[in-house]
């Protein structure tokens, strides 16, 4: 059943901060209307991107996606709205940018699945373990209240 306020972990990666892509993928999902719930820039740390990696940590990747993704701050994000995970996923496009199509973020920005510029969770369990991670201090609960400003 479709869930109107699903939530979705997505986050620019250090090469999409670098490349200056971030207001372009924020635009995407502002404007496919999803509702903003999270947002901060994060240098994070080995420790805890090998938690958020858990269940890739037995690939021969592991060390070089943790190297990549500690070489710089990373945009973390929530975004909420009708079927937030699927729908995240595929404005990301497929995780190798080879087989991104066009049109998608990966599609459209990026050429290595070792540098695909954004993550977007795989799951509503994924999207609650990740919010939970990124934003151990909560999201602000958003109330219709701001609609006055609104036209
Ligand atoms: P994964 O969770 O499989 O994909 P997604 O990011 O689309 O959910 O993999 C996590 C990241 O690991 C992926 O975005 C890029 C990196 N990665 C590699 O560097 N090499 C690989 O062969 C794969 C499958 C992933």
């Amino acid at each position: 059943m479709p869930n109107n306020a699903e939530r979705t972990y997505i986050m620019v990666k250090p090469d999409g901060v670098q490349r200056g892509l971030v207001g372009e993928i924020i635009a995407r999902f502002e404007k496919r209307g999803f509702k903003l719930i999270a947002l901060k820039l994060e240098h994070a740390t080995k420790e805890h991107l090998e938690k958020h990696y858990a269940d890739l940590k037995d690939k021969p990747f592991f060390p070089g996606l943790i190297k990549y993704m500690a070489s710089g701050p990373v945009v973390a994000m929530v975004w909420e709205g009708l079927d937030a995970v699927k729908t995240g996923r595929v404005m990301l496009g497929a995780t190798n940018p080879l087989a991104s199509a066009p049109g998608t973020i990966r599609g459209d920005y990026a050429l290595a699945v070792g540098r695909n510029i954004c993550h977007g969770s795989d799951s509503v369990e994924s999207a609650e373990k990740e919010i939970a991670l990124w934003f151990p201090e909560g999201v602000i609960q958003h109330t219709m209240a701001s609609a006055e400003w609104v036209f």
